[in-house]
């Protein structure tokens, strides 16, 4: 039988991450924002009254994320769209429908052992891409979250997230498909889901994704 440092050898990834062990590196770079330490009400708090970046003018609410906060899989979307902004909660629209059911394939539920947020807490206007600045703005949110839930497994969802995550303009087609890590936890990109739905065909690879997200995800229990 293979050992979990076999798999991850076999995936092409380096050294076995002890991530409960191991939390991520210190929060003191987190701005003046978030009180250290933070917790999950000074998170909600310091998102709900934001105004770090342009994008606080015109959104209904900051949508900081959902779901199980002590999850193995942390799920990380780009930046919320119309109907997540007037919900407050993450991918409630129809790529959200695709999320859930890209879950359930292998098995996972939203808020069961999961945690969906985005790069992004606050809606850009007409659903444009995020712009760098915010993209900066918003990073000691996500850190901050990250470090209270100490996932073992981050699944980047498209190009934005897979690249503001991994800082690279490295394009999502060659991110895709191998173990990448984020601050010691193991990192899988796939596609958008809102992209799987304009491009069904493209479908077959989100899949392969998510089974080596799955995979990882065995040997690191
Ligand atoms: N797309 C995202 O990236 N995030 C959401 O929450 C909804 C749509």
């Amino acid at each position: 039988m293979l050992s979990r440092d076999d798999v991850f050898n076999e995936l092409g990834i380096g050294p076995v991450w002890r991530l409960r062990e191991t939390p991520a590196s210190p929060l003191s770079t987190l701005d003046a924002r978030l009180s250290t330490p933070h917790t999950w009400d000074t998170l909600a708090e310091a998102v709900a009254h934001c105004t770090a970046c342009k994008l606080h003018a015109s959104r209904t609410q900051g949508v900081l994320g959902v779901g199980d906060r002590h999850a193995d899989w942390l799920i990380i979307g780009e930046a919320p769209g119309a109907e997540e902004d007037a919900q407050g909660e993450p991918f409630v629209g129809q790529a959200g429908r695709l999320l859930d059911a890209m879950l359930a394939s292998i098995g996972l539920a939203r808020g069961q052992n999961v945690y969906i947020t985005n790069v992004l807490k606050s809606r850009p206007p007409g659903n444009r891409n995020p712009e760098p600045d915010e993209v900066s703005a918003c990073r000691p949110y996500l850190l901050a979250q990250i470090d209270l839930i100490q996932p073992r497994l981050i699944l980047a969802l498209g190009r934005v997230a897979a690249q503001s995550l991994l800082d690279t303009d490295e394009a999502i087609g060659h991110l895709r498909g191998r173990a990448h890590q984020f601050r010691g936890v193991p990192l899988v990109v796939t596609y958008h889901p809102a992209y799987l739905l304009r491009k069904p065909t493209e479908k077959a690879l989100a899949w392969e994704d998510l089974c080596l997200a799955r995979r990882l995800m065995q040997a690191a229990s």
